[in-house]
C-alpha cells in the first residue's frame, strides 16, 4: 500500500465516521436489519485477491450501518452503555495507527507510562486508595475476573497455600459469599477461576437488590477459612448499592477479601451529588469498573483495581526470558493478556475531554434524567416504578392493575413495539417475579427533551399494546389487583 493509498483510506474513514455520528440524533435507535439480513449482507466467499482499501471501507460502512444499533444516539437506554466520546474515539484511532502492543514497558514505554498516570487519575477520581494497582482490561467481566484472581491468591496465601504455583487441586476450600442478585458476569468470573458459579453462599437482598447487612453477618458467622465476599455498586435493575461500610467491617472481621463489582455504579464516587451512595467503598479490597459505560470511553475499556498491588501482580504477572524486566510498571503484570490494545490512551483522552468537573456533571445529569423519566412515567395509574431511582436505572412495571401473566405478556409486547418504532430503545428483564422494562441512562448526549420524548414514546406504546391486547387476549377477564 502506498502512502497515498493510506491517506485515502484514513480520510475516507473520517468521512464515514463523521456522517454516521452526525446522523445519530435523527436515526432510529433500533437496528434496521435483522441478524439474518445482516448475515446475508456480509455473506460472500473467502476473498481470493487483494482489494483496495478505500473500496473496502466504503463497502464495510454500506454493509454494516443498517444493522447497527444506535447506541450513540441520545435515546438509547437499552443496556448500560456509554456513547464513545469522540475524543476517546480519536485517541483510539491513533492507538490503532500506532500499532502499539502494551504488554511490556520496554516494548512500548509511552503506552505503559501513560497507563501508570491514568491509573493515578482513576484512583483520584474514584477516591480509592492511592496505593492500589490498576489493570486496563476489556470490560467489567474481565475486571471482576482479574480482581477475583488476586482475591483467590491472597485468600489462599493467608492459609499457606500458593495457588499460583500449586493450583486449586488439593487447596483449602474458599468460601465465596455473594449477594443474591449479583450480576451474571460475577458467576462467569467465578467459573473461570475454578471457584464454581454455584458453590457460593448467597446473601439475601432487600427490595432494591441490595445485600442485607444483617443477613451477610449471619451468613458468614459460621464460616471459617479463606473467604471472598463480593459486593455490588450499582444493581443492574435498581442502581442500588450494597451497604459497604457494614459489608467491609463484617467481612474483614472474618479475614475475608471484599471485592466490589462497580461496573457503572462506581462512577457515583466521582460525583459530589451521588458519592454518598458509595460510602465505605474505599474500605474494600478490589473494585471492577468500566470505562466504556459511564466514562464514555470507546469499547473496550475497563479497570481492575486492587488495593494490594503485589497480590494483583502475583495473580496476573507474566515473565519470560525474552521479556525485559526492570523497575518500570509492566502493564501485562496486571491484566490477563500479554499482547493487547494500548487502552490507557483512550481513557487518558476521555478523562481530559471531560475533566473532573465534566465527569461529575455527566453522572449528576444522567441521574437527574433517570428521575425525570421515572416521574413522567410514574404518573400513569397503571405504571409502577419498582426501584428507588437513586442512580441512572429505572425499573418499570406496566399493567400494575393486571394479574402478573397478563401484565408480563403485554410488557414483552410493549418492549418489542418500542424497539420496533425506534424513537428510543429500552430493554427488558425479569425482576422481583415480574417482567419489567429497564431504562439505563448512561450517555453524554441525552437531553431533557430526549428523556421526555422517550417517556412519552414508552407510554404511547404501552397504551397501544394495552388496547390491542384487550382485543387479542381476554385481559378484561384478568383480575384487577387487590388494593
Ligand atoms: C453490575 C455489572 N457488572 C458487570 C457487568 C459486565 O460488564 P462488561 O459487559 O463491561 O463486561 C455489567 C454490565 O452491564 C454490570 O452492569
Amino acid at each position: 500500500m502506498t502512502d497515498q493509498d493510506w491517506r485515502a483510506v484514513l480520510a475516507d474513514v473520517v468521512e464515514h465516521a463523521v456522517s454516521y455520528r452526525e446522523g445519530a440524533p435523527r436515526r432510529r435507535h433500533n437496528p434496521q436489519q435483522s441478524y439474518a439480513e445482516a448475515r446475508a449482507a456480509f455473506d460472500a466467499p473467502t476473498p481470493e485477491r487483494a482489494q483496495d482499501g478505500a473500496s473496502i471501507v466504503a463497502e464495510l460502512a454500506r454493509l454494516a450501518e443498517p444493522g447497527l444499533a444506535n447506541i450513540i444516539g441520545p435515546r438509547f437506554f437499552g443496556w448500560v452503555m456509554g456513547q464513545s466520546h469522540p475524543t476517546g474515539v480519536a485517541a483510539d484511532w491513533l492507538v490503532s495507527a500506532w500499532g502499539q502492543n502494551v504488554g511490556n514497558a520496554h516494548a512500548t514505554p509511552t503506552a505503559s507510562a501513560c497507563e501508570e498516570v491514568v491509573a493515578r487519575w482513576l484512583l483520584d477520581l474514584l477516591d480509592l486508595p492511592p496505593e492500589s494497582s490498576v489493570g486496563f482490561v476489556s470490560g467489567a467481566t474481565m475486571a471482576n475476573f482479574t480482581c477475583l484472581a488476586a482475591a483467590r491468591g491472597e485468600a489462599l496465601r493467608r492459609v499457606g497455600w500458593d495457588v499460583e504455583a500449586d493450583g486449586l487441586v488439593g487447596a483449602p476450600p474458599i468460601h465465596v459469599v455473594v449477594g443474591e442478585e449479583a450480576h451474571s458476569t460475577i458467576f462467569s468470573a467465578l467459573r473461570y477461576l475454578g471457584l464454581g458459579a454455584k458453590r457460593i453462599v448467597s446473601v439475601p437482598v432487600d427490595q432494591q437488590g441490595r445485600m442485607r447487612a444483617g443477613a451477610l453477618a449471619q451468613a458468614i458467622a459460621p464460616l471459617n477459612g479463606p473467604m471472598i465476599v463480593i459486593a455490588q455498586a450499582g444493581h443492574i435493575n435498581s442502581g442500588g448499592f450494597d451497604p459497604f461500610s457494614h459489608v467491609a467491617e463484617a467481612a474483614h472481621a472474618k479475614g475475608a477479601w471484599v471485592h466490589v463489582d462497580g461496573a457503572f455504579g462506581l462512577w457515583a464516587r466521582a460525583c459530589k451529588d451521588r458519592a454518598h451512595l458509595g460510602q465505605g467503598l474505599e474500605l474494600c479490597d478490589s473494585w471492577g469498573v468500566d470505562g466504556h459505560k459511564w466514562l464514555q470511553t470507546p469499547y473496550d475499556s475497563a479497570y481492575a483495581i486492587v488495593r494490594d498491588a503485589s497480590a494483583h501482580r502475583r495473580a496476573m504477572g507474566i515473565s519470560a526470558s525474552y521479556l525485559p524486566e526492570g523497575e518500570e510498571r509492566h502493564p501485562a503484570d496486571f491484566t490477563p493478556e500479554l499482547s493487547r490494545r494500548a487502552r490507557g490512551f483512550a481513557t487518558w483522552a476521555t478523562i481530559k475531554a471531560f475533566g473532573r468537573e465534566g465527569i461529575d456533571d455527566l453522572v449528576q445529569r444522567d441521574c437527574a434524567l433517570a428521575r425525570r423519566m421515572a416521574e413522567r412515567l410514574g404518573v400513569a395509574p397503571d405504571v409502577e416504578i419498582l426501584n428507588d431511582v437513586v442512580l441512572n436505572q429505572v425499573a418499570l412495571r406496566l399493567g400494575s392493575d393486571l394479574e402478573g401473566e397478563a401484565s408480563d405478556a403485554l410488557t414483552v409486547r410493549t418492549i418489542a413495539r418500542i424497539q420496533r418504532e425506534g424513537v428510543c430503545f429500552v430493554g427488558g428483564a425479569h425482576w422481583r417475579g415480574r417482567q419489567i422494562i429497564r431504562i439505563s441512562v448512561c450517555g453524554m448526549n441525552t437531553t431533557e427533551a430526549d428523556a421526555d420524548a422517550s417517556a412519552d414514546a414508552i407510554l404511547d406504546a404501552w397504551r397501544a399494546e394495552r388496547a390491542a391486547g384487550a382485543e387479542r387476549i381476554d385481559i378484561s377477564g384478568a383480575l384487577p389487583r387487590s388494593p
